[in-house]
């Protein structure tokens, strides 16, 4: 069974996991360079929560991908950045675009109104992805920045936000009686 929840800071574990699953290209079109384990364990126990809106995706209860939306320090509340990562055998089947989806329109809700991606230019499967999004882009020297404007909240944000929660709701009602994903 496939659920989408909002993370929190007692999903850290689970977000080590899923990071240390990555594979080593994953890594660096992730973190911009190779990165070791120990890195990784570094990284996910100095996540300020209080600064993020985190989704995961759980294939079967395990974390198969995660997108987090950092807010800016320079002290604009609607500016943020998002990063995201799905495992590699879960490639390529959405799960990036749904993520993507919920993070974004929750982020809207919230008062975000831009997010920024930065990845490596040679990174066409998350350029695929973001363009979706209808994001400005710029390159430069290896390096790309796609910036996605959300613009305001509406009725239909909230309301896309309300269905999400209902759906994870719903799909854990049925977890617990052993549903797996098909
Ligand atoms: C980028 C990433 C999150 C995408 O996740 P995903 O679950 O595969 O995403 P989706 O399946 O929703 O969409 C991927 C899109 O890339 C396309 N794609 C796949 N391989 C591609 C390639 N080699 N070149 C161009 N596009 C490609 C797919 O067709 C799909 O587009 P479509 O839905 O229009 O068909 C995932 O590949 C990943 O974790 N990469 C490593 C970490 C990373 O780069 N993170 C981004 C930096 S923060």
């Amino acid at each position: 069974m496939i659920i989408y929840k909002r993370l929190w800071p007692t999903h850290s574990t689970d977000y080590r996991d899923h990071l240390m699953r990555l594979t080593p290209d994953q890594r660096h079109y992730r973190f911009g360079g190779m990165v070791d384990d120990g890195f990784l364990d570094r990284k996910t126990g100095d996540i300020d929560w209080l600064r993020c809106l985190a989704f995961g995706c759980f294939v079967d209860g395990v974390m198969r991908g995660a997108v987090f939306i950092i807010r800016a320090h320079n002290g604009w509340l609607d500016e943020a950045e998002l990063a995201i990562t799905v495992e590699a055998p879960f490639e390529g089947s959405g799960i990036g675009t749904q993520l993507m989806r919920r993070a974004t329109n929750i982020a809207r809700n919230r008062g975000v109104a831009r997010v920024t991606l930065f990845c490596l230019s040679d990174n066409f499967r998350l350029m695929a992805l973001a363009r979706k999004f209808d994001p400005t882009m710029t390159i430069d020297h290896g390096d790309a920045e796609l910036t996605v404007d959300l613009g305001p909240a509406t009725q239909i944000s909230y309301a896309e936000e309300a269905l999400g929660l209902l759906e994870t709701g719903i799909s854990s009602f049925y977890e617990q009686f052993g549903a797996k994903a098909a």
